[in-house]
């Protein structure tokens, strides 16, 4: 096989509630991931060096990082499986970075998994979440790409029931916002964790039970960045969108729409209104 390439959808937490802190400052959450149909896209080949070759619309935003999770992926695989590391990964970087939609995650996720397809090796799935996991927090239920209540740090993952089709409109203001920066701006109050745990067969159901979670990563966020609340105020007035919310630790915030033609016409309108942010109108996978 010559060139393996495969998606790394972008990670929406449909809510966050932040319900303790460990010893060693990370904080335990209990939140539901769904992930959209595109993404970033990752191609890795064989190569006679590791290189990475960035494309897409926010390639400059990580040209000049020292080291990137997707070199980090492929030198802990690497040393794990017996291979060398001389692949070549092309990352189209489609998505905004730092933005709370677990870009870097996904990405990680993506390599990991095509990397075990181009060396035609097998590793039981949970070996691949522990190294997953420490490459990051979010990087376990990455390599899942359907829709999971996630507790502990990111680590303990269960499938979620069953959720009514529903479409998404994503909006960021392209500005980044720091991860460890919204947790440390926090205040140190905790929610009491809420997982779905049936079926959710109807729309209004749905956001009814959305409705009594929320994400507790908001303020701190806003906080840092005035510009998400922007965007959440001007999602949470358009007359279509049924709940507006923030995405993990930001600045992604979305909407939730019944079906995509709605959400077509609200991304449509905005997009045009806010030419500077990011729209992404797609539906969860
Ligand atoms: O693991 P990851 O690199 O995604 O986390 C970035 C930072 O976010 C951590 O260094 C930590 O400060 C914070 N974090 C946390 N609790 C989590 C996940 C992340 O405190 N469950």
């Amino acid at each position: 096989m010559s060139v393996v390439s495969l998606t790394a959808p972008a990670k929406v937490n449909l809510y966050l509630h932040v319900t303790g802190r460990r010893n060693d400052g990370y904080h335990l959450l209990d939140s539901l991931f769904v992930f959209t149909k595109d993404g970033d896209v990752v191609h890795v080949r064989k190569s006679d060096r590791l290189a990475l070759k960035l494309t897409g619309p926010y390639a400059d935003s990580l040209r000049y990082e020292n080291d990137n999770i997707v070199l980090k992926a492929v030198r802990l695989l690497a040393s794990i499986c017996g291979q060398d590391c001389n692949v070549e990964i092309t990352l189209e970087k489609n998505l905004p970075v730092s933005s709370g939609i677990g870009g870097g995650s996904a990405d990680a996720a993506a390599t990991l998994k095509a990397l075990l397809i181009l060396w035609n090796q097998q590793m039981p799935i949970k070996r691949l979440q522990e190294i997953a996991l420490s490459l990051g927090a979010d990087v376990p239920s990455c390599l899942q790409s359907r829709p999971v209540q996630v507790s502990g740090i990111g680590d303990i993952l269960k499938p979620a029931p069953n959720l009514p089709s529903f479409s998404l409109v994503l909006v960021n203001p392209n500005r980044p916002v720091s991860t460890p920066e919204v947790f440390k701006k926090r205040l140190p109050v905790f929610s009491d964790p809420a997982p779905f745990t049936e079926d959710m067969k109807n729309f209004d159901d749905f956001i009814q039970a959305l409705q009594q979670r929320h994400n507790d990563l908001t303020q701190a966020a806003c906080q840092l960045e005035p510009e998400v609340l922007r965007v959440l105020e001007v999602l949470q007035a358009d007359p279509l969108c049924r709940l507006a919310r923030m995405s993990g630790s930001g600045g992604t915030c979305f909407g939730v729409f019944p079906n995509v033609q709605e959400a077509s016409l609200c991304c449509e309108r905005l997009s045009r209104k806010y030419p500077d942010w990011w729209f992404f109108n797609t539906f969860v996978h």
